[in-house]
């Protein structure tokens, strides 16, 4: 089997690449020149250097591979155009690109988010079925990327899988809440008792290797977590307790987070670079329950998530240790 892996630099595209190379796999990763390529030096692949944004260069990446993982997708912007550029016309590009080089492909496999289905809003856990309503440019570009894909759901056999909030070794943004919690600050934003599904790097991986080898109809969408759903401040306690530390709750009040957000984006556009935390994300963060139902993944994949996350707190903590990340 031949595989092309987009984002295949990122956190989750580069545990990816090393599964489906011990599995046996021929892996071509589509890389961009001004990729970091650190978590894939020494890896048996193949290159096809190209972009999301470039239809012309997916053409020859796409050629003679038999499943497509679109990892590829940006998460921070400078600009809200920027998240739809990539996230949704990127992927469209790369449909194009398959449908008119590659159009007997086996599987093309969509990694969307838990974002672009957006919170909860009666309290219970999201499904499939129900509405969407993303709350940030970054969430609404994914669901339009879902759409764009969706379109061509008789074409292609296609599967589109919206992971929560992943975690674990290579991770740069619950990171954030490591090191915080290594300041002995364990900070609570809203003020309100918010609920979150979180999966370990692991398990998203074995549900993304179940989904290309899946025979379910094209264009099914599925969830992805850990099958658990988390007060935010036990979130915190977990990983206090994984990393030996004992950390005091901070309460963040909006105003606070909202003005942070303004400063991020105001130094972003100054120095060019995406901001760390901006409305949108902000947005995400003061939403009560971001929690999600993984019936359909369980039953139709054969999904069966095996890491809790007491034991992938300290894994990924062992592991920032080891990096001296922390
Ligand atoms: N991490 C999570 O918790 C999470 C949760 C739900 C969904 N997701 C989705 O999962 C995917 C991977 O997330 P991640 O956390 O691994 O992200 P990441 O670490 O930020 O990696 C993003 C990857 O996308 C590539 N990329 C960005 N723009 C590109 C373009 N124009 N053309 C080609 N490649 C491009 C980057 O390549 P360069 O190295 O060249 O920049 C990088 O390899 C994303 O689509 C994200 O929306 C992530």
């Amino acid at each position: 089997m031949r595989a092309l892996v987009t984002g295949a630099t990122g956190f989750i595209g580069s545990h990816l690449v090393e599964a489906l190379l011990e599995r046996g796999e021929t892996v071509r990763c589509l890389l961009r020149k001004t990729s970091t390529f650190k978590w894939l030096q020494g890896l048996p692949i193949e290159v096809a250097w190209g972009d999301c944004l470039d239809k012309n260069s997916l053409r020859e990446a796409v050629k003679g591979v038999d499943h497509i993982f679109h990892l590829a997708g940006i998460t921070k912007a400078i600009a809200e155009k920027t998240y739809f550029q990539v996230n949704a016309f990127g992927t469209e590009n790369l449909i194009h690109a398959c449908l008119e080089t590659n159009p007997h492909i086996q599987k093309f496999i969509y990694l969307s988010s838990q974002a672009a289905a957006g919170p909860c809003r009666d309290g219970d856990k999201k499904k499939e079925t129900d509405h969407c309503e993303p709350v940030s440019a970054y969430g609404q570009s994914k669901r339009m990327g879902e759409e764009l894909t969706l379109a061509h759901a008789r074409e292609l056999p296609l599967i589109i899988l919206r992971p929560c909030a992943v975690y674990g070794p290579r991770e740069r943004d619950i990171y954030t809440f490591f090191k915080l919690l290594s300041k002995k600050i364990k900070p609570c934003l809203s003020g309100e008792d918010q609920h979150i599904s979180l999966c370990y790097i692991e398990d998203i991986i074995q549900a993304i290797l179940l989904a290309a080898r899946s025979q379910e109809s094209s264009g099914e969408i599925y969830f992805l977590s850990d099958g658990h759903d988390y007060f935010l401040e036990e979130v915190g306690d977990i990983f206090a307790r994984a990393m030996g530390v004992k950390a005091y709750r901070i309460r963040v009040p909006k105003w606070m987070i909202m003005s942070l957000a303004s400063f991020s984006e105001y130094f972003s556009k100054l120095f060019r670079k995406p901001p760390l935390l901006n409305k949108g994300k902000v947005e995400e963060i003061l939403q009560r329950n971001w929690v999600c139902d993984i019936t359909k993944a369980r039953n139709a994949l054969g999904f069966e998530p095996r890491v809790p996350l007491e034991q992938g707190a300290r894994l990924t903590f062992e592991w920032y240790k080891k990096e001296n990340w922390l």
